[in-house]
């Protein structure tokens, strides 16, 4: 089987789908791997390095399957081969009009997104290794652009409090921030509506921010379900009072196949101390904070609003490796001994992640929404 590796031809976008390390262990277990000239160089990865592990400059959409990172352009897809095989973050929920566009070239498509959140999993895990790097990155953006120190100091012309930072949503992303502005000395809260994040938040030295005598709507598979009213009264005026007082938001907040929830109003923003950030990580799915522009840094009374599209893509050397790694566990996992794609539907994380089998949508739940769109 050839393995076909593109440029990503997002605006902006550095990462490339496969690294040099992981072309040289594909190479070894008998794969083919085509890379398109120029695709790891803006990662700093070589043209001759890929060519050194053994891979060959050539059109990577002749390939059986293409893995890339971004969801590919409706150009891209034209591109794919009629048996071919694309695996990429596909979002295939909100991007309905992309999945009819691959099923009508009679190709397949594995969404890297949909990929379950199982133990077994992990190592495959795309969007975890992705929002790990999204929640350390947050921090370091915000520090870079607060005017303060985020450590307390002793210094002789007297002493600096520690900067306060806010990380409301602890998954992957908002724990990694949790843990990287602690290490940088900040006084760090979290919030989430998955009450069992609490304990993971104070393992990190975080407070966590509790809403207390609500019941809370348990989400399916470990995710976060929409709350009821009462809850969002609540948690807003518990966090109301966390913000005004915040040098520091970061935002995480996703429903997986929704807008993200608004978390953050106008009016929160307007009681923040001029020179306080927000670091918006839910940017691209609308957004958690009111005011925050997609892909921009913008100043509101004072405060900056940075809704970067893309921070993974700023650490272009270890997303993409990490990336590649998951593409590894992935793969091998899907294909047989003899390097063919098994197809074997009836086990999980195939069932999770294959979208497109063939020209028909065959993830029970993009056929759902796709029949309906
Ligand atoms: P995510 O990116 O979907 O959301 C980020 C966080 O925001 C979540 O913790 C969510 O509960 C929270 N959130 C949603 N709405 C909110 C609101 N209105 N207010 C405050 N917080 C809100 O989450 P991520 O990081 O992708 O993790 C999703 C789930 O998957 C978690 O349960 C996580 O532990 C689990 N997971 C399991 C893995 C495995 O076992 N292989 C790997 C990674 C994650």
């Amino acid at each position: 089987m050839r393995i076909g590796v593109p440029k990503e031809s997002g605006a902006g976008e550095k990462r490339v789908a496969l690294v040099p390390e992981i072309v040289s262990k594909f190479i070894k277990r008998g794969l083919e791997i085509v890379f398109e000239a120029g695709a790891g160089e803006a990662a700093s990865y070589a043209d001759k390095e890929y060519e050194s592990a053994g891979a060959k400059a050539g059109p990577p959409f002749e390939a059986d399957l293409v893995v890339k990172i971004q969801k590919p352009t409706l150009e891209e897809v034209a591109k794919l081969r009629a048996d071919g095989t694309l695996v990429s973050f596909l979002y295939p929920l909100v991007n309905v009009d992309l999945v009819k566009a691959i099923a009508a070239r009679g190709a397949n498509a594995i969404a890297v997104d949909m990929i379950p959140r199982t133990t077994l999993a992990q190592s495959m895990d795309a969007l975890s290794s992705q929002a790990n790097l999204a929640g350390y990155k947050a921090v370091i953006v915000a520090a870079e652009r607060l005017p303060k120190f985020f450590p307390m100091l002793m210094t002789a012309a007297g002493t600096i409090t520690p900067a306060r930072v806010l990380v409301m949503g602890a998954g992957v992303a908002g724990l990694q921030a949790i843990g990287t502005a602690k290490r940088l000395g900040a006084v760090v809260e979290a919030t989430d509506v998955r009450p069992e994040t609490k304990e993971q938040v104070e393992s990190l030295g975080g407070r966590f921010l509790e809403v207390k005598g609500v019941e809370v709507k348990a989400g399916a598979g470990g995710y976060a379900a929409e709350q009821g009213e009462e809850y969002k009264r609540k948690q807003a005026e518990l966090i109301s009072a966390a913000i005004a007082k915040a040098d520091v938001v970061i935002t995480t907040a996703l429903i997986p196949g929704k807008r993200a929830p608004r978390l953050v109003t106008a009016e929160q923003v307007r009681s923040m101390r001029a020179g306080s950030v927000i670091v918006d990580l839910a940017a691209e799915q609308g957004g958690n904070v009111e005011g925050t522009e997609a892909g921009r840094e913008v100043v509101k009374n004072g405060v900056t609003i940075v809704g970067h599209p893309n921070l993974p893509g700023t650490m272009a050397v270890h997303s993409s490796m990490l990336y590649s790694r998951n593409m590894e566990k992935l793969l091998t996992h899907l294909m047989g001994k003899d390097n063919a794609m098994k197809w074997d539907m009836s086990e999980e994380i195939a069932r999770g992640c294959v979208v497109v089998r063939q020209g028909q949508v065959v993830h029970p739940k993009v056929k759902e929404v796709a029949g309906a769109a």
